[in-house]
C-alpha cells in the first residue's frame, strides 16, 4: 500500500503535496517522489527514502500548479530510485502514480509491450507505457484510460498527468482507496482525507471501476463505460490538529495516552438522550437472528476480535468464531445456517478483510463493520457500520483503535444480551484505570530497560482472556522493537516451547482472571525454574506482592482494556531503548491495502 496525493489549482503545489505525503507516510515509506507540471514538461523528482529526503532533492525553482506525489511500500521491485513513483511513459507524455497491484502485469506486457524496454521492475510503469501505446495508436486519453481499466486485473488507485491536457488531472480506482478533495479554485486527489484536510474537508468517494477528470474548477466522475456519474460530496469529521503530534515525541505515545479519552468518547457517542447505551436496532436484530457470528480481521484487529468472541459467547450467549482474513478467503470453514459477519478494521481499507467481505456479500450474508474511518471501503460496503471514534491513528502500531474495538464489542455484546450490566459504569472505571496506568510511565521505562534491552526474544504467557492479551502484546513488542516475541497460552508452554526458555529469557505473564490465577502462577514457577526473568502483570484483587505491574480493579471481562496500557508502553520503551523508528517500523505500513 502506498500514499498518493495530487493537486490542480492556482497555488504552487510543492508544499501542498509534500505535506500531504508526510500525512500519508504511515501508508508506506520505502521511497517517495513528486511530479511537477511546469506548463511544458512534467518534472519528476524521486528517490529511495523518506519524504524528508525527497525535500532535499526537489528543484524549488520549478513553478507548478499541477502536480502529484507518492510515498511507497514496495510490492513490485526493490525500494530504490528506479522503482519509486512517479513513472513516466516512454515519450514522457504520461506521468503516473499508483497504489495497488496489477495482477495480470506479465500478460499485459506480453500483449502490448513486447518491444518496449521497461526502465523499472514495477507494474505501474507497465500502466504508463500501455496508456502511451493506446493514445499513440489514436485513442483519446479518456478512452485509453477506460480501455486500460478494462484490461487490468487487480487493484489500483491511479493519478495521471497527461502533458497534452495541461488543464486536467485524471484518476481511476479499483479496490485501492482514493478520494477526491473538492476545493474552491482547486481540487485534490488523495489516498485518504488526512492528506487533504488542511485544504478541504469536502470529498467525493469513488466506487470501483470509476475514473475522474479533474480541473481546478470541476470534478467529473465516470463509470468504465464513460457514463457520467452524479455524486454528492461528504464532509469528513477530521481536523488537522487531530493529526499533529503536539508535544509528544511519537504519535504512538500520544495515541496510548488518548485511550482513556477515547473510551469516554465511545461511552458518549453510544449513549442516548436518557443516558442509556444505544445500539442500532438493526444490528441487534442481525445478532439475534444469526446462529453464529464470524469475526473477520487481521493483526491487532484480529486480537480484538478474540476478545469479542469471548463477549458474544459469555455475555450474549451467541456462538462466535474469529478468523484471520487472509486465511478465511481461501480456507473457508463450513458456515452455519444463519451466519453474521463482523469485520473489524481500524483503517477500513485492509485488502485481506475486504476480500472476505466481497465473498460473503456474494453469498448474501449480513455484514457489519467496526472501523475508525467513516467513508472507508469497509464502511461503505457493509450493511451496518459501528465507528470507533478513536480519532486518526497515525502510528503504524495500533493502540487506541485496539481498545476502542474492545469497548465497542462490549457494547454490542451487552446490548444484544438480556444481561443487566451497567456497562457505562464499568467502561468509565476502565477508562480511569487506564489513565492511572498511563501516568506511571517510569515503571515501564525501567522494566523495559532491565528486562528487554539486551534480549533477542521474549514470551508473553496467559490463559483465557489473558492469552488473547498476550497475543496482542507480542505483536506490539515485535513490530516496533523487532524482538522476536511470542504470545503463548501459558498452559501450552510445557508441551514443547518451554525448551526455548533459558537463563535470562524474559517472560511476561498476564494474570487478570480469577479462575486461572493459580494456574498461570504455576507456569511462572516452571519458567523461573529454567532461568526466565519474569515480569507479572496482574489485576489488583488477585495480585501478589512480587507482581511488578498491578492493574486497578476493572470488571474482569474488561481487563483487556486495562492490560493494553502496560503491554503497549513496554513495547514503546523497549523500542525507544533500541533506537527503533517507533511510528514507522521497518517493512510495515499502517493500512495494508494489498492482499
Ligand atoms: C497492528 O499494530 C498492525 N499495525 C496491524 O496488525 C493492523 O492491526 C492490521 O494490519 C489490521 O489493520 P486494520 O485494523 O486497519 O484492518
Amino acid at each position: 500500500m502506498c500514499g498518493i496525493v495530487g493537486y490542480i489549482g492556482t497555488e504552487d503545489v510543492k508544499e501542498t503535496i509534500l505535506k500531504g505525503l508526510e500525512r500519508l507516510e504511515y501508508r508506506g515509506y520505502d521511497s517517495a517522489g513528486i511530479a511537477l507540471f511546469d506548463g511544458d514538461q512534467v518534472r519528476v523528482f524521486k528517490d529511495e527514502g523518506r519524504i524528508a529526503h525527497l525535500r532535499d532533492i526537489i528543484d524549488y525553482d520549478v513553478k507548478s500548479t499541477l502536480g502529484m506525489g507518492h510515498t511507497r511500500w514496495a510490492t513490485h521491485g526493490k525500494p530504490n530510485k528506479i522503482n519509486s513513483h512517479p513513472h513516466q511513459s516512454i515519450e514522457k507524455r504520461f506521468t503516473i502514480v499508483h497504489n495497488g497491484i496489477i495482477e495480470n502485469e506479465e500478460e499485459l506486457k506480453e500483449r502490448y509491450l513486447k518491444n518496449i524496454k521497461l526502465e523499472s521492475e514495477t507494474d505501474t510503469e507497465v500502466v504508463a507505457q500501455i496508456l502511451s501505446k493506446f493514445t499513440t495508436e489514436g485513442e483519446e486519453v479518456t478512452l485509453a484510460i477506460r480501455h486500460l481499466m478494462s484490461e487490468i486485473e487487480g487493484s489500483y488507485a491511479l493519478a495521471i498527468i497527461d502533458k497534452y491536457n495541461k488543464e486536467k488531472m485524471y484518476a481511476a480506482k479499483n479496490k485501492s482507496p482514493l478520494l477526491i478533495g473538492k476545493g474552491d479554485g482547486f481540487n485534490m486527489i488523495g489516498s485518504d482525507a488526512m492528506a487533504m484536510v488542511s485544504h478541504t474537508n469536502e470529498f467525493y468517494e469513488l466506487d470501483d471501476g470509476e475514473y475522474v477528470e479533474i480541473t481546478k474548477d470541476k470534478v467529473e466522475i465516470f463509470n468504465i463505460y464513460g457514463v457520467k456519474v452524479n455524486r454528492d460530496t461528504y464532509k469528513a469529521e477530521l481536523d488537522s490538529e487531530d493529526i499533529e503530534k503536539g508535544t509528544y515525541p511519537h504519535y504512538m505515545l500520544k495515541e496510548i495516552d488518548e485511550q482513556p479519552f477515547v473510551i469516554r468518547r465511545i461511552i458518549a457517542e453510544y449513549q442516548d438522550e436518557n443516558g442509556e447505551l444505544k445500539l442500532d436496532q438493526d444490528i441487534i436484530n442481525k445478532i439475534k437472528n444469526s446462529d453464529r457470528i464470524y469475526i473477520i480481521a487481521c493483526g491487532t484487529s484480529y486480537h480484538a476480535g478474540l476478545v469479542g468472541k469471548y463477549y458474544f459467547e459469555s455475555i450474549t450467549g451467541k456462538p462466535a468464531e474469529v478468523h484471520v482474513s487472509s486465511e478465511f478467503v481461501y480456507n473457508t470453514p463450513i458456515l452455519s445456517e444463519k451466519p453474521l459477519f463482523i469485520f473489524i478494521s481500524q483503517s477500513g481499507e485492509t485488502a485481506d478483510s475486504r476480500a472476505v467481505l466481497v465473498k460473503v456479500k456474494k453469498l448474501g450474508y449480513p455484514t457489519i463493520t467496526l472501523t475508525n474511518v467513516k467513508g472507508s471501503t469497509l464502511y461503505r460496503e457493509t450493511d451496518n457500520q459501528l465507528l470507533l471514534y478513536a480519532g486518526p491513528e497515525i502510528a503504524v502500531a495500533s493502540t487506541k483503535a485496539y481498545t476502542a474495538q474492545i469497548a465497542v464489542l462490549s457494547i454490542i455484546a451487552v446490548k444484544a444480551s438480556n444481561k443487566d450490566i451497567d456497562l457505562i459504569k464499568e467502561l468509565s472505571i476502565a477508562a480511569s484505570v487506564m489513565e492511572a496506568l498511563c501516568d506511571s510511565k517510569d515503571l515501564y521505562k525501567d522494566l523495559a530497560k532491565e528486562y528487554l534491552s539486551e534480549t533477542r526474544n521474549c514470551f508473553y504467557i496467559g490463559r483465557h482472556l489473558d492469552y488473547y492479551v498476550c497475543m496482542e502484546a507480542a505483536l506490539k513488542l515485535k513490530e516496533i522493537s523487532y524482538i522476536q516475541t511470542e504470545g503463548f497460552a501459558a498452559g501450552e508452554l510445557k508441551h514443547g516451547t518451554i525448551a526455548l526458555i533459558e537463563e535470562g529469557t524474559p517472560v511476561i505473564a498476564v494474570i487478570t482472571q480469577e479462575i486461572i490465577n493459580l494456574n498461570t502462577r504455576s507456569n511462572i514457577k516452571e519458567v523461573s525454574a529454567r532461568g526466565a526473568n519474569v515480569i507479572t502483570i496482574s489485576r489488583k484483587s488477585i495480585s501478589a506482592k512480587s507482581d511488578q505491574i498491578v492493574l486497578g480493579d476493572v470488571n474482569e471481562f474488561l481487563t483487556p482494556l486495562a492490560a493494553a496500557v502496560p503491554i503497549q508502553l513496554l513495547a514503546y520503551y523497549a523500542a525507544l531503548d533500541r533506537g527503533c523508528d517507533i511510528d514507522k517500523p521497518r517493512n510495515l505500513a499502517k493500512s495494508v491495502t494489498v492482499e
